[in-house]
């Protein structure tokens, strides 16, 4: 993904810090930001959030006076996402009192369905969508069927390869799926595709066309990027941010939506969204674009590869085990940040993890046990979460836990596995069933390996070198999971 240009955001940017006067000049740090004395909130407190009605009327009057305290129970989600690191640019410093005003704000994000499953690159866009909703507000997902096959979704130089309409269908099913159980049940789902496959040449150039400046258009950075690259960009890519933008219209018109969110490469697009309904629709205040950072690691490369590939957020494509190891293995200048942009805990408790972090005595690794157990519930529930303890304990050797089929499975597609029949492993040596299943190249180096304490079976040590494998040794009937050593292990399964 391409980071949207500095240029582009000095220029466009409003800093979220400042406050919506816009006779005032002047910067304020986050925690002086002015805000309404003497509660013009409403307050109602429903079981999960607080959901607060504030009336613009006695805002003028109400912005000279100091400000009161209202850090532990703030209910403006853009104040919220600010202070979690979550916001690179506002179009508009008044998207901080739309939030707060009386009807709850329809908010939107795209996800173009180029893979079977969204990855760690498109969790800030669900996390963002599911603060509004925590507040009150009212998320829409919306699948790109449309935008999917035009734009490059990576921001990288070359043209995105054609997807045959039969992977556009099998990734957009993928993706409404994985999205719908991470936001809750009432959050929409759409997909620009039931609009677009209505939309004539002539109308669109009629409608849309007519008030995109090609000069603009050609200013975004991205499209300057690729313009001087040696492949160019063709006109098909060109249109893409008029795609988004006319999606935005659509869905300001016909949905209510009033706000679209993104990454910080989405900028551009969002832009002309906004630019589109204040042309078309002459509108000149309603619609906000609000951009959140890449998520980098503190050595400056991208978070969410590993050396396997992307962290998908699909279970069928990444175990919630191999998840929650990702997020655990994060280094400790980055917990900390991490912790605030992608979980949902009381920043004063995120506070208290980082200053245990420097106590003597500090158990290594225990902010990154919270951040792999909030993600993964957040993103598995709290039975993928389950499994991926289960799993992470049933693969340390010596541990305690009882091996059962579940866990096993949970482990399953992390370790290499082969397939043996029931006798070429019942009252076998586990010495000789280790070479076989291809833990050892010799049954010499097994012996060792056994002498030295290093060869267990079903996470238990084996001392006695003639072992041989017994029918209650396979679990429930199906598995016996071998290991040499802490990290090699193989599962063999009893065809
Ligand atoms: C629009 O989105 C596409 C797909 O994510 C991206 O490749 C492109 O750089 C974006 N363009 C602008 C102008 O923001
Ligand atoms: C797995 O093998 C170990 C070692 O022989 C045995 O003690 C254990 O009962 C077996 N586990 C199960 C679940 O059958």
């Amino acid at each position: 993904m391409a980071a949207a240009s500095t240029t582009t955001r000095t220029l466009l940017l409003f800093s979220p810090f400042r406050t919506s006067l816009a006779s005032s000049s002047s910067s304020y740090s986050f925690h002086n930001f002015p805000k309404l004395p003497f509660s013009p909130f409403k307050t109602t407190t429903t079981s999960t959030y607080t959901y607060c009605c504030y009336h613009s009327s006695t805002q003028s009057q109400s912005l000279s006076s100091p400000p009161p305290r209202l850090n532990n129970n703030n209910n403006n989600v853009i104040e919220i996402l600010q202070q979690r690191g979550l916001i690179e640019s506002l179009t508009s410093p008044d998207l901080h009192d739309a939030a707060v005003s009386s009807s709850p704000l329809k908010v939107y994000c795209g996800f173009d369905p180029t893979a079977q499953s969204i990855h760690l690159g498109n969790l800030l866009g669900i996390i963002v969508l599911s603060w509004f909703h925590r507040l009150g507000h009212q998320p829409v997902a919306l699948i790109g069927g449309a935008t999917a096959r035009v734009g490059d979704p990576s921001g990288k130089s070359l043209e995105r390869p054609d997807l045959d309409l039969d992977s556009l269908r099998r990734n957009t099913l993928g993706i409404e799926s994985t999205i719908a159980r991470i936001l809750s049940e009432n959050s929409v789902i759409l997909n620009n595709y039931d609009w677009w496959k209505e939309v004539k040449l002539l109308d669109f150039l009629k409608d849309v066309g007519k008030y995109a400046r090609v000069g603009t258009m050609m200013a975004k950075e991205s499209v300057k990027k690729r313009l001087e690259s040696e492949q160019g960009m063709s006109y098909t890519e060109f249109t893409y941010q008029l795609l988004q933008g006319y999606d935005f219209l659509h869905l300001y018109k016909n949905e209510g939506v009033r706000v679209q969110i993104g990454g910080s490469d989405q900028w551009g697009n969002i832009t002309a969204g906004t630019e589109l309904i204040r042309k078309v629709l002459q509108v000149e205040k309603g619609a906000y674009g609000l951009t959140f950072p890449l998520l980098l690691k503190s050595d400056g490369t991208k978070f969410g590869k590993s050396e396997d590939g992307a962290i998908w957020l699909s279970p069928a494509m990444l175990s919630p085990y191999k998840f929650y190891q990702y997020f655990f293995s994060v280094p400790d200048s980055d917990v900390v940040r991490f912790l605030k942009m992608l979980t949902f805990l009381e920043l004063e408790e995120i506070d208290e993890l980082e200053r245990e972090m420097g106590r003597v005595g500090y158990v290594p690794n225990t902010a990154q046990r919270r951040l792999a157990e909030e993600v993964t519930r957040f993103v598995h529930g709290e039975e993928g979460l389950m499994e991926a303890i289960k799993a992470t304990k049933a693969l340390r050797p010596g541990a305690e836990t009882k091996l059962d089929w579940e866990t096993i499975e949970g482990i399953a597609e992390d370790v290499p596995s082969c397939s043996l029949k029931y006798d070429q492993v019942v009252n076998v040596q586990l010495v000789e069933l280790s070479v076989s299943a291809g833990l050892f190249e010799s049954k010499s180096a097994a012996r060792r390996l056994l002498k030295q304490g290093g060869l267990y079976l079903n996470n238990s040590r084996v001392d006695g070198e003639d072992k041989r494998i017994e029918a209650e040794d396979i679990v429930d009937g199906k598995v016996v999971l071998l290991s040499a050593g802490k990290k090699n292990k193989v599962l063999v399964r009893i065809s």
